[in-house]
């Protein structure tokens, strides 16, 4: 039988000019374009096929205050260097996970979670930082936001990705989906 195939995978909608937040930290932006039979983009599937999340403090906090139902059906870990415990009622849904990201990752992997969605722009930097994201998903939305908080950051060297497609919804969005090309 062939071994799980481990990936640590980004879906995340940005601005034109390469922002996940706007200057407030706010979201609205995303649903900038109107979507009258709310398609998902690709979301639903793309959750389908993963094993957990893995997700900044500022994301989950961001999360958190929704005025939603919790909105995952598949584990969350939540990381963080301040946070000592997660509060009641997150404390059931989601878990706080320290450590280096690759003493994360090998944990998560012993674990059994192998094909991992990272999400919230520090954490994806730190990932990439390590070199340990394999898939972008990225939905550009076509709005300049003219500052935020950053999808990426300088990174210690380049790395090169390969480009598996692309699909435009609404005729406004355009999703590209890119895997990372090793040498
Ligand atoms: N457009 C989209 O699709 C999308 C998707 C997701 C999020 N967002 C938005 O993006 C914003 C959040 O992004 P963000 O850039 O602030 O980042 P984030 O990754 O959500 O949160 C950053 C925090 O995560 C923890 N963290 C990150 N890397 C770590 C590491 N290597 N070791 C330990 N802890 C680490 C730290 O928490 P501590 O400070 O507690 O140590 C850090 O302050 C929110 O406004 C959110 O709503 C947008």
């Amino acid at each position: 039988m062939p071994l799980p195939l481990k990936s640590n995978i980004v879906f995340i909608a940005q601005s034109l000019d390469g922002y996940i937040a706007d200057k407030e930290g706010g979201l609205d932006w995303l649903n900038s374009i109107p979507n009258p039979e709310n398609i998902d983009m690709g979301y639903g599937n793309f959750i389908e096929g993963i094993d957990a999340i893995v997700m900044g403090r500022n994301t989950f906090e961001t999360v958190c205050n929704f005025d939603i139902d919790w909105p995952y059906e598949k584990p969350v870990f939540v990381v963080s260097k301040t946070l000592q415990m997660l509060e009641e009622p997150f404390n059931k849904k989601a878990e706080l996970i320290n450590g280096s990201i690759p003493e994360i990752l090998t944990t998560l992997n012993q674990r059994g979670y192998n094909r991992l969605y990272i999400d919230g722009g520090k954490t994806i930097q730190s990932f990439l930082k390590e070199d340990l994201i394999d898939e972008l998903i990225i939905t550009t939305i076509p709005i300049l936001l003219g500052g935020g908080s950053r999808l990426f950051m300088e990174l210690p060297k380049q790395q090169k990705f390969e480009h598996i497609g692309t699909k435009v919804f609404l005729n406004e969005i355009v999703q590209s989906h890119y895997r990372r090309k090793k040498e």
